[in-house]
């Protein structure tokens, strides 16, 4: 069986661990500091906040930028629900903009198309990088100038992904990471909030250690969204693999490209001003999507459906009322289908792969 996604530890992780339990330390600590500066510096921005998951890095986010009760929030309707599910922690209400055909990234021309026709003021804007592809920077960029709205990027799946030689989570007034391990780098579990804003920083250091900046002195509502030293240890050692990591996804990436029949798939878009990551590689079938599947069963080849169901047709977002119809979106989530990509895959893997793929 070749799985969807392994992630690749090596003996360097588990001596770190080794280091970080034999100095009883374990929980947040100097690891946790040093994996926070070491990850700064590799996106070149001020600051960075670990965190215990991703999605305590996106309420983290929200919240330190000041987005609050009854805001309105543009995001895309293609993502993980925990994009979605931050805006609602912090009682906010997300607007779903459709995405583009080509990029399954959220189309400016539908944010821009979103801002006008709605009456009230739009507070953010959250974007996601989706499979590793950065969205369209400069249009988004130039948007949130024009309208004042809040840039909050979720990088969960985009670990050293750039636009114009710019690392995504740069651009946001706060972005986020993910480190579990079906993404590009990982810690078991863990998430970052990185800015350049040193208002953000500090109010994100204290929302996840339970409001308190001074110790046992509490003036907001806080959470412990702590990371620990063990997790910070093997993101440590991940951070420094990170882009061997996606130079293999990329070269795998190339050879689908280069190899798998146009007439049958269309092969993920990359543009040249963006380096793509590839958390995902993502197809869309010009064939019934249940063909491939039953071939990739047959043939032992792990594959993923992200997502099957777009958010706003998720039943919670029905029941709370917040259902937009995104058509292409929800066309995508009948279409696509995502084939291995990881850096454990063999030449053979991947030949295999194409081989079973183009004889549908
Ligand atoms: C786009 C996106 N956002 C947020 C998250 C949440 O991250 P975590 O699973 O670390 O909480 C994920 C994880 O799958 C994701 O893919």
């Amino acid at each position: 069986m070749i799985p969807i996604a392994k992630p690749l530890i090596g003996i360097e992780e588990t001596e770190a661990v080794s280091e970080v339990l034999s100095k009883s330390q374990i929980a947040s600590g100097e690891y946790v500091v040093k994996f926070e500066d070491n990850f700064r510096r590799y996106l070149s921005c001020e600051y960075a906040v670990c965190t215990s998951n991703g999605t305590t890095a996106l309420h983290t986010a929200l919240m330190a930028a000041g987005i609050g009760p009854n805001d309105l929030v543009i995001t895309t309707p293609y993502s993980f629900i925990a994009t979605s599910n931050a805006i609602l922690y912090v009682g906010a209400k997300p607007l779903f903009a459709d995405v583009d055909r080509d990029t399954f990234n959220i189309d400016p021309n539908k944010i821009e198309a979103l801002i006008t026709s709605t009456p009230e003021k739009i507070k953010a804007l959250v974007i996601v990088h989706l499979y590793g592809n950065p969205c369209d920077m400069d249009r988004i960029q130039e948007i949130c100038n024009k309208y004042e709205i809040i840039l909050i990027e979720d990088c969960a799946q985009a670990h050293g992904a750039e636009y114009n030689h710019q690392k995504v989570g740069t651009f946001g007034l706060a972005s986020i990471f993910s480190f579990y391990p079906t993404k590009n780098m990982t810690c078991g579990e863990g998430g970052m909030v990185t800015t350049n804003s040193e208002e953000i920083y500090h109010n994100a250091k204290k929302i996840i250690n339970h409001g308190q900046e001074q110790r046992y002195i509490h003036d907001i509502i806080g959470y412990n969204y702590r990371s620990t030293n063990i997790a910070a240890a093997i993101g440590i050692e991940q951070l420094k693999k990170l882009d061997y990591f996606n130079g293999k996804r990329i070269e795998n990436a190339k050879k689908y490209i280069d190899n798998l029949s146009p007439e049958k798939y269309a092969t993920p878009l990359v543009r040249n001003n963006a380096k793509h990551v590839f958390n995902q590689f993502t197809l869309k079938c010009h064939m019934d999507r249940n063909q491939v599947i039953e071939a990739l069963d047959k043939a032992g080849i792990g594959y993923g459906l992200y997502y099957p169901k777009t958010i706003p047709e998720q039943p919670l977002y029905k029941n709370l009322g917040l259902t937009t119809p995104c058509m292409i979106a929800n066309s995508l989530s009948n279409e696509s289908i995502s084939i291995p990509i990881h850096p454990i895959l063999s030449n053979h893997d991947i030949e295999y792969i194409i081989d079973t793929l183009n004889h549908i």
